[in-house]
């Protein structure tokens, strides 16, 4: 198998782009077609300023180093949600990463806010542990953002993510969200920052091929609350459709776009409420996240400890 650039020996076969490529003209692939999305979607505005959710997997890891390497100036923020064996080993990929880039990196820690890991206060609040702990991200993303002065949250997901996302949608027909999920939402001064995911075109197998050819040290293993995860049927029976008939997924997601930009959707006409104690969107008069810091007992404003590629400063 050649590369389809320079006729050496390639090392990864593309066959949804009906190509091969050999490890430095795949890089400039991968790299090009991150840029591609960002500038074909308008993801950034010259004067954004960028904030990376990085978890210490290989797609917001490399997502990070890439968008430095394009010349953006994008820091980090990790949440570290308390996961025995699994948040520290995480947050260490992510120190190393800024120190790599020298971008500075803020940590939210789960357990000194709340008292609790996620696992302890999932079953507190009766949520499973992946539902409270997208509800915690969401929030501590957000706040990080609004706290710390940026306004893009741009994330990891991928093509595979967003493909099973999607498909799960349409499988119980959560209209609710159904014709939301998107590579960019819109930002809402002072309550919701804008939230961008500019790999939503590079499938799961590309990003890994990327952070092993680029010399990235992630974490391997996915999170342990993770195991039985619809999410991950879908992605297994998505790839069995993409094997048989490569570009699918693409073909999912783009036509998806491509659609909901046509379609005129009527807006449910909702009044939007704000969270009376820390102004987050919210049907209530307090945001879940805040009820569930009351029921906890927990005073105060959260906190980031900001790590600069070497020390750690408390901020
Ligand atoms: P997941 O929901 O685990 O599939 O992750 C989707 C995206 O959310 C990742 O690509 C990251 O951008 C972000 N993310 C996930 N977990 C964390 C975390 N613990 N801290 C910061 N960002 C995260
Ligand atoms: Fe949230 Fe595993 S990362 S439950
Ligand atoms: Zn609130």
């Amino acid at each position: 198998m050649k590369c389809k650039v320079c006729r050496q020996d390639a090392v990864i076969s593309l066959r949804a782009y009906n190509s091969a490529l050999c490890a430095r003209d795949f890089i400039s692939f991968l790299e090009n077609r991150v840029l591609k999305t960002i500038n074909g979607y308008r993801l950034i505005d010259s004067n954004d300023r960028l904030l990376v959710a990085v978890s210490g997997g290989k797609d917001s890891l490399s997502l990070w180093y890439i968008l430095n390497r394009l010349g953006y100036h994008a820091d980090g923020m990790y949440i570290h949600l308390g996961i025995e064996g699994y948040s520290d080993l995480s947050l260490e990929k992510v120190k190393k990463m800024s120190d790599m880039i020298k971008r500075p990196v803020y940590i939210f820690h789960l357990k000194d806010a709340m008292g609790k890991g996620i696992d302890m206060i999932s079953k507190k609040i009766k949520r499973t542990t992946c539902s409270a702990c997208g509800m915690i991200k969401r929030y501590i993303m957000n706040r990080a953002c609004l706290d710390k002065g940026y306004n893009v949250m741009v994330t990891g997901h991928n093509l595979d993510d967003e493909a099973s996302a999607l498909l799960g949608n349409f499988l119980y027909w959560k209209e609710e969200y159904l014709w939301k999920k998107g590579v960019e939402l819109k930002e809402e001064e002072g309550h919701l920052s804008k939230k961008i995911k500019p790999l939503f075109l590079c499938s799961e197998r590309e990003m890994a091929a990327y952070a092993i050819l680029s010399g990235i040290d992630y974490i391997h293993d996915e999170c342990p609350f993770s195991v039985g995860a619809k999410s991950l049927l879908y992605k297994e029976i998505l790839n069995r459709i993409e094997d048989e008939s490569p570009g699918t997924k693409l073909q999912f997601l783009k036509g998806y776009l491509k659609f909901t930009r046509r379609l005129k959707l009527e807006k449910t006409q909702r009044e939007m409420k704000y969270c009376n104690l820390c102004g987050y969107p919210t049907a209530g008069e307090k945001c879940n996240f805040c009820r569930i810091m009351e029921k906890h007992g927990i005073s105060g404003g959260i906190g980031f400890e900001e790590y600069k590629y070497g020390d750690l400063l408390n901020s």
